[in-house]
């Protein structure tokens, strides 16, 4: 017959990622009903990670089957924040008309982070959702080209008495980019406090309207502008993206270990790999791994993540980028389709997230040491 103890027994063989003691002996089980041929139980851990979650749910159903295998098995994870995250944003203003804001982010630069976002922006707006895209790279902004508004300038309207900046809109996408208010000379000199103050406006200070997801193209690396974007506002999430090069890849690591630093805790959606094949007119649809093959999808694994999917490197893509015109606009291309899978994967990813996470907060960091 089981009961309670028992229970406890083999609960006390699950570990929670990375933890080297037990679930119980870290008091993460937080009750356990038995009744009849049915065990509750409800447990809360503060690791936000998806994969993290369903391992642990994994590990329970497969202990527990161990005691009994025609047992019911009802498991409530809770996930609670850590008590170093805020829900406060530095202007006092939360963003409740955005649903979703997503960071894109690479360790490496020049690894298509840009592309990737335009033309996911364009597919999530394919699939009927309002998007934005806020362009945060100030060492290199590029989607005001890539959407090509390279020559407009936002306008500012006045909402109750504030002045707000009102995005730039191009292929159904409302656009703000640092690029708009600098040229490349000045970006230099733009970053620290500067950049900081200019990211917080064009967030807080804009009229975005109702967003179903705002994409936030940010700098390569891990630098000011991500700790200020999310000190500024909720993060839902990160998208990562990387090639398949060991060294784009070491520093995906880094851009992927920043997020989940204990003091930023925010949940990384997925990654995705660019550039991860060529293939050539004249070689009957053979692929060419030029930067080599899976790398970003091992990584994946490895770190217990989701891969999102794969990009290639395509003469098309890079040529619809360079004239303003993404390539997931051109219907029916082989190309365009691959961006609207990517798109409805994130749109799974971010629902998931959503369903099983607690909602996103404003990070209020008191400690960088060992990021
Ligand atoms: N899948 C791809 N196929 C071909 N060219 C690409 C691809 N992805 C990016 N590029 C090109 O590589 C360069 C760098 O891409 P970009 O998106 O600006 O990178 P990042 O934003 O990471 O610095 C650009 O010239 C872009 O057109
Ligand atoms: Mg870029």
């Amino acid at each position: 017959m089981i009961n309670k103890k028992k229970v406890q027994e083999v609960l006390n063989n699950v570990y929670l990622n990375g933890h080297k003691t037990s679930i119980i002996e870290n008091n993460f089980v937080k009750n356990i009903i038995i009744f009849n041929n049915e065990v509750e139980i409800d447990i809360d851990i503060n690791h936000p990670t998806l994969h993290v979650k369903k391992k642990l749910e994994n590990d329970i159903i497969e202990q527990i089957k161990k005691l009994s295998n025609d047992i019911k098995i009802k498991l409530r994870i809770k996930v609670i924040s850590k008590k170093n995250t805020l829900n406060e944003t530095i202007s006092g203003k939360k963003l409740e008309n955005i649903k979703n804001i997503i960071a894109i982010a690479s360790g490496k630069g020049g690894v298509g982070k840009s592309t990737i976002t335009s033309n996911i922006a364009i597919s999530l707006n394919r699939l009927g959702f309002k998007v934005g895209v806020l362009d945060a790279d100030i060492y290199g902004p590029s989607q005001h080209i890539m959407f090509d508004v390279e020559k407009s300038k936002p306008t500012v309207k006045t909402i109750k008495n504030k002045s707000v900046i009102v995005p730039v809109l191009s292929y159904g996408i409302k656009l703000l980019s640092i690029g708009f208010f600098t040229n490349n000379s000045q970006a230099l000199v733009w970053r620290g406090p500067m950049a900081t103050k200019a990211l917080n406006q064009l967030i807080n200070d804009s009229d975005w309207g109702n967003l179903d997801y705002l994409l936030v193209d940010l700098p390569p690396g891990t630098g000011d502008i991500h700790l200020s974007l999310i000190q500024s506002v909720s993060v839902t999430g990160a998208v990562i993206v990387s090639t398949p090069q060991n060294i784009a890849l070491a520093d995906a690591k880094k851009g992927v270990k920043m997020f989940q630093y204990e003091n930023i805790n925010i949940p990384i959606i997925g990654l995705i790999e660019n550039m991860s094949y060529f293939i050539s007119d004249n070689t009957n649809n053979k692929k060419h791994y030029i930067f080599g093959k899976d790398g970003v999808k091992n990584l994946s694994d490895d770190l217990n993540l989701n891969f999102l999917g794969e990009v290639p490197l395509s003469t098309s893509i890079r040529e619809s980028s360079d004239v303003g015109h993404p390539t997931a606009l051109q219907e029916n291309s082989e190309n365009s389709k691959i961006f609207h899978n990517l798109a409805k994967s994130i749109v799974n990813k971010v629902n998931y997230r959503n369903k099983n996470l607690e909602p996103s907060k404003i990070v209020k960091i008191k400690n960088m040491d060992g990021c």
